[in-house]
């Protein structure tokens, strides 16, 4: 049985390409949420629109400090999994709820199976950077979405169980493309016309932990904004920010959090993307939108080199190509069958 860790909103959408691949494959799986995202417009639309199954435990863990958080997890998930018993726990990408996951198995001797192993931005200053360190470091398959990620594996000395299958948020973005285009009133609830305005989000710790910071990025933004409106769904720790925020945002328009299904739509029609988010500057390039990263570096470096993305230290686009390594929508297939061997059904 395979003993899933979610907690946080770029997980759900990864899991649930991976849980659809693990049901049609016939494995059986126990999800555990972990609580670090709570709102319904963070978690809930999420396990309903992308039809994720009911998790089993629903730990309730959010809103504290890292130790605090990642601790109190660790806790609840080890108490858990001793009661499962699974053959492999399967974690994603790199928050606290991925550390937390990983830690607990690794110290009940159960596999750790990583999804979104392998990427690094080399800046330990950022909370994720440690997380994944760390949780690849106890994994004992990775599942890394990029030929680059799997290098900087073997870089650090690991390269047994290490797969570069591509990248499963790239299964959802196929899989949800005609259902996005079907169901999704964003563009009319917003009256905006297709091409005529750009997408932003804002949350991580280095651009919102600092009210200076935060109005760099905000002065940034509404030089954007002359040229073309911004419309920027935002995150619970950003709009506390905004609302303390001494400038006008004309022309940046604040929305609720988003669904999957409304934020493929606007992303899918719109002009440019501008975030700090790295799901966001993959599926900018999904949708062939060109993206400006809010970073002083990025994960995704093959973004970058393939010009659909550049840091907004730079002033200038690499030249343009496609990029082979997020796969051919069959990532979490792969995953899918590579965990099979690791369960007992
Ligand atoms: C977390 C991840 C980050 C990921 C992001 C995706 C870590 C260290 N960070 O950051 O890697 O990119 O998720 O969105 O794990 N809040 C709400 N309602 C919610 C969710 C959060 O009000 O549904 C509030 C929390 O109470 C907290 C703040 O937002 O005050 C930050 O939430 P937290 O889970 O600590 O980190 P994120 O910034 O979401």
């Amino acid at each position: 049985m395979i003993f899933t860790v979610v907690g946080a909103r770029p997980q759900f959408i990864k899991a649930a390409a991976v849980s659809r691949a693990l049901a049609a494959a016939g494995l059986r799986e126990v999800i555990a949420h972990t609580g670090q995202h709570f709102d319904a417009s963070m978690s809930g639309v999420f396990f309903t629109e992308l039809e994720i199954p009911e998790p089993a435990y629903n730990l309730g863990v959010h809103s504290a400090g890292h130790g605090a958080m990642t601790g109190r997890m660790l806790e609840k998930l080890e108490a858990a999994m001793i009661v499962e018993k699974p053959d492999v726990v399967l974690v994603y990408g790199d928050t606290n709820s991925t550390v937390a996951g990983a830690l607990a198995a690794a110290k009940l001797h159960i596999p750790v199976a990583h999804v979104e192993a392998g990427l690094r931005s080399f800046n330990k200053r950022m909370p994720e950077e440690l997380n994944r360190i760390v949780t690849d470091h106890l994994s004992t398959q990775l599942y890394c979405p990029t030929q680059a990620a799997a290098a900087n594996l073997s870089r650090e000395g690991i390269h047994a169980g290490v797969h570069a299958v591509g990248d499963v948020m790239y299964d959802m973005c196929l899989a949800s493309a005609v259902r996005a285009e079907e169901r999704s009133t964003i563009l009319g609830r917003l009256e905006l016309a297709p091409g005529s305005y750009a997408v932003a989000t804002i949350h991580r710790a280095e651009n919102t932990s600092d009210a200076a910071q935060f109005a760099r990025v905000i002065d940034w933004l509404s030089g954007q904004a002359r040229e073309r409106p911004i419309v920027m769904p935002i995150h619970p720790r950003t709009a506390k920010l905004v609302a303390g925020l001494d400038r006008e945002l004309a022309r940046i328009r604040i929305i609720e959090p988003l669904g999957y299904l409304d934020m493929t739509r606007l992303v899918h029609q719109s002009a440019a993307v501008f975030t700090d988010s790295g799901g966001l500057q993959k599926e900018a390039y999904f949708h062939r939108v060109p993206c400006v990263t809010l970073r002083s570096e990025t994960e995704w470096v093959e973004t970058v080199a393939a010009g659909w993305n550049r840091l907004w230290t730079s002033d200038r686009y690499e030249p343009r190509k496609d990029i082979a390594d997020y796969g051919d929508g069959r990532a979490s297939e792969k995953i899918a069958a590579l965990i099979g061997s690791l369960s007992a059904g």
